[in-house]
């Protein structure tokens, strides 16, 4: 008998062979999936299967099967692909488990919805020639085995709607989305997915794109691709790790719904976005963007707050410094590490990469940080630049003619990058490092200070370019440039090198006299030291202390260091107390070793001679920086810094308290002994007065009182009785030093302020007090005040009288902590930018004696 479907088809015969074997086929089938599920669909029984409720047929044919939402149960059969003719498949909300079926082959197949199932699997090629696929969806299985999106599906080229949200797909997302040019709703969400967005979403005609919350480490890169996605309507990218800035997104202006919260992006908002004219509803909270906060029309609904590293937290425009330094940032593709570091609207407060005097930018250092993109010509908006670093990256592009008008400049050093073009010509003035760029081109005569220099890629060598140009320094200029030269790249060294290398000592030991000769010339170590202090001559000193006067010096190999010259003569006896503290020090320092302990580099004895060698800290004291800043022209400490030095301190005393072997007593404590490298961490220095603690921490010692007025614990100053609560209430003395700008004791003022702990204990009782009694340098806003009023209490407990009523210096770190972390939430600043005392040192050095010219 003549077959309806087969009348229409030409070949009649044909397919009437073929129909008898299958409609044997598709009756077996469905006998097979109705024993399969439990319990069995309602309507599914007799021998009439296309009569079975949710079944449609076309000539005996199985075309659509629909039961979704019926709690079924049960495996379905692997050979669902014998049922040729379907083009629907909906299972969707059951609790089919098993592989999935396999659906190859099925040339007819349209749509598919088998979402929340669970299913543990997906076989290999089960989605393969699928041609007339329109619909795959299947969210919400979260027990498959872990799988990656099918590469088989590109056959599917009709593909409108790919919905696999929450389905435990890992790896990257393909880029052969060339294949699906229909492709409308692409949704990944809930994954576990990495790699970049693929490139071949450009020019897509996706309009859904969601790919949020991934979530493993998520996916990363940049976004630029959306800018080509021109029929986006709604992209959902939250929580991912994308970087990078935010593309000009005006060609999408079907874009009505943007969430990009929760990512790593930085740069500039572009102003575009602002204008797109179908956006609705935006997020950008949780990202690390720069410039000016972005202002939407009405009607758009934007969640903005969060971390961000926008110039201001209202509305306005930046400083101009900072404007130009984000231009300049843009060059290089807003790199994340330049976003994290430069927040805020004054560059000169604590920006890495960046140094400052009075306000003007004179430095900028970005050698060897990995930098691609090119030089911005914004650079030459930096009037005041003296000097440039931006040697051993990978820059391309050329050295933008706007330099030379750059008149301060005396340095600019692009060694080892992939630039091009045409060299600007200089003047004599500029030490101009251009080697290990092949592709420059350098049309003769160039300016009298170009180094000819085959660059190693290192910093600059000292002898190479000893006294190339140094002569046409004012000497006044030169201590400065090396001053900030060596300040910057130690910062540099200090955020950025975190290998750990062993400390490098300075093998100055104890100073042999040799016999038959009267006097220590034949020392060799004093030699070294005369010579570097220039015979401790007056301009090399850093301070005085209670105990000998402070050089700096520099060794041959660049380090610089410290050395203390005790005043020693042995028939005086306040040569003999300085003896004793000489060897106080050594007996310790030899003998302890932490991040925020000032280090001993060596020492060298002789008849009238004690010198100490310690590591240099640029920065000096804390006394500089806190109660003579203006004098010294420095820019104040910000309330972040001075809770970072807070916590270091703390850490340092924590460290001497807590001395498994042996615990010590500082005795000392105030923020001249407190010093401060190029990035305002601190250390504790000083350990002239250094007394091993009893064990039991009751217990107590009695000594001869030493120590300094204003931070001397009452107990201490009257009987002489040392616990490590004397060093606890000298540390809170100096918090509330921190707070107040005010020193511990001060003659200066009236007599019942003058006495800093008593007055600020007085004042602590109404916290309102606090505010007015803070540093007037301070900039107060809302989010340090609560900080603040923190560790006035904690000054205020760490000063009670009774040193029981003290907490031990464990319990003050954990109350720093909190407050420090406040500002790096994520980076475990602790464990960054510390050992500085290795290899690094000299990277360092070097620098400072190429500077001096000599
Ligand atoms: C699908 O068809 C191709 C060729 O049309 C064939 O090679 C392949 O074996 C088929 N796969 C299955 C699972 O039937
Ligand atoms: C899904 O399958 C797992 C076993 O693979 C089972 O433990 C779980 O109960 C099932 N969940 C549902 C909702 O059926
Ligand atoms: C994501 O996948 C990686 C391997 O591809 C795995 O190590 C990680 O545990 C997964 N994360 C989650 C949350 O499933
Ligand atoms: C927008 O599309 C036009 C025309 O295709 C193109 O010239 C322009 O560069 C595009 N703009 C962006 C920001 O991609
Ligand atoms: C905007 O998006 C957020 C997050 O997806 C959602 O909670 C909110 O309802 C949306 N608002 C509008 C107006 O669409
Ligand atoms: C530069 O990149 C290399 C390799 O990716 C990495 O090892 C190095 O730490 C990076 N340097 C800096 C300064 O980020
Ligand atoms: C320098 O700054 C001016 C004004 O702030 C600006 O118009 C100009 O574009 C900047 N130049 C560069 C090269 O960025
Ligand atoms: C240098 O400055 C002058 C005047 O200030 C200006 O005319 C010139 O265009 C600048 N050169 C470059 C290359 O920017
Ligand atoms: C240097 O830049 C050129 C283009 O200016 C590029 O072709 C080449 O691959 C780059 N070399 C390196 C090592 O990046
Ligand atoms: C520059 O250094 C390279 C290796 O870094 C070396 O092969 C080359 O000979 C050097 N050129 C000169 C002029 O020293
Ligand atoms: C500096 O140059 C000298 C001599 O030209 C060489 O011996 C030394 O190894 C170089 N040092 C560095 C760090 O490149």
């Amino acid at each position: 008998m003549a077959d309806p479907y087969c009348v229409f088809n030409s070949e009649v015969l044909l397919c009437l062979s073929l129909l008898c074997a299958v409609i044997a086929d598709d009756a077996a089938f469905m006998s097979k999936l109705a024993e399969a599920l439990t319990p069995t669909p309602s309507g599914w029984s007799g021998s009439s299967f296309c009569d079975w409720q949710g079944v449609k047929c076309n000539a005996n044919r199985v075309t659509s099967i629909s039961l979704a939402s019926q709690e079924l149960t049960g495996t379905l059969p692997t050979n669902l692909n014998s049922l040729s003719q379907l083009t629907s498949l909906s299972l969707q909300d059951n609790a089919l488990s098993g592989p999935f079926p396999s659906l190859s082959n099925l040339s007819m197949l349209q749509t598919v919805f088998l979402d929340g199932n669970n299913f543990t699997s997906v076989p290999e090629g089960c989605f393969q020639g699928l041609t007339s696929l329109q619909t795959l969806s299947l969210t919400d299985s979260v027990n498959l085995s872990p799988w990656t999106i099918p590469s088989e599906l590109t056959q599917s080229s009709n593909l409108a709607k790919l919905d696999l949200g929450n389905t435990n797909l890992v790896g990257s997302i393909p880029d052969v989305f060339g294949s699906f040019v229909s492709l409308q709703e692409l949704r990944l969400s809930y994954n576990n997915l990495t790699g970049a967005l693929p490139k071949s979403f450009a020019g897509s005609s996706i309009t859904n794109l969601w790919l949020n919350n991934q979530k493993g480490s998520g996916l990363s890169g940049s976004i630029d691709v959306l800018s080509e996605m021109i029929h986006l309507s709604q992209v959902w990218l939250q929580k991912n790790q994308f970087t990078g800035p935010i593309p000009d997104l005006s060609n999408c202006t079907s874009l009505f719904d943007l969430q990009l919260r929760d990512n790593r992006l930085t740069g500039v908002v572009p102003p575009s976005l602002m204008s797109l004219p179908s956006l609705q509803n935006i997020s950008l909270d949780m990202n690390v963007l720069q410039g000016p906060v972005p202002s939407f029309g009405e009607g758009v609904q934007f969640a903005l707050d969060g971390t961000n590293s926008f110039c201001r937290k209202d509305v306005g425009p930046c400083d101009v410094r900072v404007t130009t330094l984000l231009d300049v940032a843009k060059g290089f593709g807003y790199p994340l590490k330049l976003a994290t570091s430069w927040t805020g609207n004054d560059p000169c407060g604590d920006w890495s990469f960046v140094v400052c005097a009075e306000g003007k930018i004179i430095t900028v250092n970005l050698a060897k940080q990995n930098l691609t993109g090119t030089i911005s010509p914004a650079f030459a908006n930096l009037t005041d630049l003296r000097n440039l670093y931006l040697n051993g990256n990978n820059l391309e592009g050329s050295i933008p003619g706007g330099f030379t008008n750059l008149t301060e400049l005396e340095v600019l050093d692009v060694s080892n990058n992939n630039l091009s073009g045409d060299v600007p010509k200089f003047s004599s003035k500029v030490k101009f490092n251009a080697a290990g760029n092949d592709l420059l081109v350098r049309s003769g005569g160039s300016g009298g200070g170009t180094t000819p220099s085959n660059g190693s890629g290192d910093a600059p060598n000292k002898s190479r370019n000893a006294g190339s140009s140094g002569s046409s320094f004012s000497s006044a200029l030169i201590v400065g440039i090396v001053f900030i030269a060596v300040c910057f790249v130690v910062v540099v060294v200090l955020i950025f090198k975190k290998r750990h290398g062993k400390f490098r000592r300075v093998n100055i030991q104890k100073g042999r006299r040799v016999q038959g000769f009267e006097g220590e010339r034949d020392t060799i170590p004093i030699q070294v030291l005369r010579r570097v202090t220039n015979d401790f001559s007056e301009d090399k000193i850093l301070g005085r202390g209670g105990f000998g006067v402070v050089y700096k010096g520099e060794l041959n190999d660049g380090t610089r260091i410290a050395v203390k010259r005790m005043q020693y003569s042995r028939s005086s006896a306040m040569g003999s107390m300085g003896m004793n503290e000489f060897h106080a020090e050594i007996t310790f320092l030899s003998k302890v070793r932490h991040r925020h302990l000032v280090a001993l580099l060596g020492y060298c004895t002789d008849d009238n001679e004690r010198l100490l060698v310690y590591e240099f800290m640029p920065q000096g004291t804390l006394t500089q920086h806190l109660f003579y800043w203006r004098e010294n022209g420095y820019v104040p400490l910000s309330w972040k810094q001075r809770v970072v030095i807070a916590l270091d301190v703390a850490r340092g005393v924590e460290y001497l308290h807590s001395l498994a072997q042996q615990s010590f007593i500082h005795r000392d404590l105030k923020p001249s002994n407190i010093l401060l490298d190029d990035d305002m961490r601190a250390k504790v220095a000083d350990f002239g007065l250094i007394k091993s603690a009893p064990n039991d921490v009751n217990d107590s010692v009695w000594t001869r009182v030493a120590g300094t007025f204003g931070y001397m614990a009452p107990e201490y100053a009257a009987t002489g009785r040392v616990t490590t609560k004397v060093d606890v209430y000298a540390f809170g003395t100096v918090l509330m030093e921190l707070v107040t700008g005010r020193k511990a004791l001060d003659n200066t003022v009236p007599e019942e302020m003058s006495h800093l702990v008593s007055w600020f204990r007085r004042i602590l009782h109404n916290m309102e007090n606090i505010s007015m009694a803070t540093d007037q340098s301070l900039n107060l806003d809302e989010g340090i005040m609560e900080s603040i009023y923190k560790v006035a209490e904690l000054a205020g407990h760490c000063t009670a009288p009774e040193p029981h009523q003290r907490p031990d210096m464990g319990h003050v770190v954990n109350v720093l902590v909190p407050l420090v972390q406040q500002w790096n939430p994520t980076c475990t600043h602790e464990e960054e930018g510390y050992d500085l005392i290795n290899e690094n040192t000299y990277y360092a050095m070097s620098f400072s004696e190429i500077l001096s010219g000599r």
